[in-house]
Order: C-alpha cells, then sequence, then structure tokens
C-alpha cells in the first residue's frame, strides 16, 4: 500500500457518521445544505436544534441515501432507519407483529421472526402487543411501534425527525426514555439523532448541535447549548 492509499484509509472513520464540506441544492433551486462538515463521536442521543427551513430534514434524507450531495462527502457505516413526526405515515399493516415482519431480516426463520417481533416490542415498552390493533395504540405507543420497526430491520443509527411534536408530555417523556434506553444500553448501543423545537428535550441528549443556514455547528455539550438558546430573541435558533 502506497503511503498516500495508507494515509486515505486512516482518514475515513473505522465505524460512524460524518460529513465533509456537504452540499445540497434542491432542483427548485433552494439550498438547503452549504459546505456542512461534522461528525458524531459514537453511540449516545445527540439532539439537533434549529429554525424552520434551516435544513435539518435535508440533513436526515442525505444521512439516508435518499438524496445525494452536489459536493462533498458523507462516510456513515451505520444502518439508518428515519422516524417522523406522524407515526401514521410510516406504520402500514393492521396490527404490531404484522407491521414489524415487513421490517425483519428475509432470511429469518418462522421461529426466530415470532422470536425477534416479541424482542423488538419488548424494546419499545410494548411487550405481549403483537397481536393489537393498530388502530386502538395511542399516539405514543405508535411512535413506539414506529421505533421497534427500526429494531427490527436491524437499524443502528436512528433519526428522529421532530418524534415527540404530536405527543403529550406522558408520552413524549416514555419516547424520549425510551430511546435513551437504546442508546446507552450495554450491547450493540444505538446511535440517534434527534431533531427538536423543545428546548426541555436537550436536559436527555448526551451532545447538541445547532443547525444553521444549512450548516451544523460544532457539538456541544447539551446544558451549555440550552442556556445559549435562551439567551436568543424568542429562545430560537437562528436560521
Ligand atoms: N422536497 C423539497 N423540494 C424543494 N425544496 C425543499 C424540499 N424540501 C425542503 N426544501 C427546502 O429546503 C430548505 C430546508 O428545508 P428543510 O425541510 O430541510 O428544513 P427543516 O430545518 O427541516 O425545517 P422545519 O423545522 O420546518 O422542519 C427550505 O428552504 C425548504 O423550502
Ligand atoms: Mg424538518
Amino acid at each position: 500500500m502506497t503511503i498516500q492509499e495508507n494515509k486515505a484509509k486512516k482518514d475515513i472513520p473505522k465505524s460512524g457518521l460524518r460529513f465533509e464540506k456537504v452540499s445540497f441544492t434542491w432542483p427548485s433551486g433552494e439550498k438547503a445544505l452549504n459546505k456542512c462538515s461534522f461528525s458524531i463521536p459514537g453511540p449516545g442521543l445527540w439532539m439537533i436544534v434549529g429554525k424552520n427551513g434551516s435544513g435539518k430534514s435535508t440533513l436526515f434524507r442525505l444521512i439516508s441515501g435518499l438524496i445525494q450531495p452536489n459536493e462533498g462527502t458523507i462516510y456513515c457505516d451505520l444502518k439508518p432507519a428515519l422516524m417522523f413526526q406522524n407515526p401514521d405515515h410510516q406504520i402500514l399493516l393492521p396490527t404490531c407483529g404484522s407491521d414489524l415482519l415487513l421490517n425483519l431480516p428475509k432470511q429469518l426463520t418462522p421461529q426466530q421472526r415470532k422470536l425477534q417481533i416479541q424482542v423488538c416490542l419488548k424494546n419499545v415498552g410494548l411487550e405481549g402487543m403483537a397481536s393489537r390493533p393498530i388502530h386502538t395504540l395511542s399516539g405514543g405507543q405508535k411512535q413506539r411501534l414506529a421505533l421497534a420497526g427500526a429494531l427490527a430491520s436491524e437499524a443502528s443509527l436512528l433519526l428522529l425527525d421532530e418524534p415527540t411534536a404530536l405527543l403529550d408530555p406522558l408520552s413524549q417523556k416514555n419516547v424520549l426514555s425510551t430511546v435513551k434506553k437504546l442508546c446507552h444500553r450495554p450491547n450493540s448501543p444505538l446511535t440517534a439523532l434527534w431533531i427538536t423545537h423543545r428546548l426541555a428535550e436537550l436536559n436527555h441528549a448526551d451532545g447538541a448541535i445547532v443547525m444553521k443556514k444549512g450548516c451544523l455547528g460544532s457539538l456541544k455539550p447539551s446544558f451549555e447549548l440550552k442556556q445559549l438558546l435562551k439567551r436568543l430573541p424568542r429562545g430560537g435558533a437562528e436560521r
């Protein structure tokens, strides 16, 4: 291996997520990401705050590979799963178990599928609910089922786009604590990127980043960031 090849190999992180000068412009001409560089240090619950239109959802589409950057490089060797504000947009089948079946790896035997469904439901606090009809679930339970779907697909990177925006305080707390637990479990802890407009949620993050005009700042302890945002007019992150 030449020195250059060796150096190039060393520069690519062995695991995780890193953006290098990534830019993206929508076909309409909207520049959503502008030379955006950041890296996520490893498993944990990392939150992103930023004004409407600052590029947060576009960032998630780029990470999950739904769209490709116009410029720059994305290194990601984690398996992403997207979760949106409204779980009704991603739950497709009539019962919890049948919905999870869709996400399981295809090579599993029927026995293994049944077991995996039970394990995934247990991991999100929906134990024993495989045959529950979806329409009987509360909003918070639906959001946790969407999370179980991500686990069933063996995702290692959760991309959560304001997952608690439609939930009441108790359901919000349950979803938050479920994700936090998954990010700190001793075996295969997950990496979660969580977009929020609720500053109180920052208390639960391992670190947080402000997104501003299509660029992410540096990862900060969430307490520090919360203090900073509180001092801005109307308590928000600038666009
Ligand atoms: N599908 C699309 N086609 C064209 N432009 C888009 C599309 N999606 C987003 N944009 C534009 O890209 C920019 C960033 O939008 P994005 O949805 O990523 O922001 P956001 O930070 O997620 O905002 P919000 O907090 O309101 O969800 C905006 O100017 C928006 O109009
Ligand atoms: Mg958005």
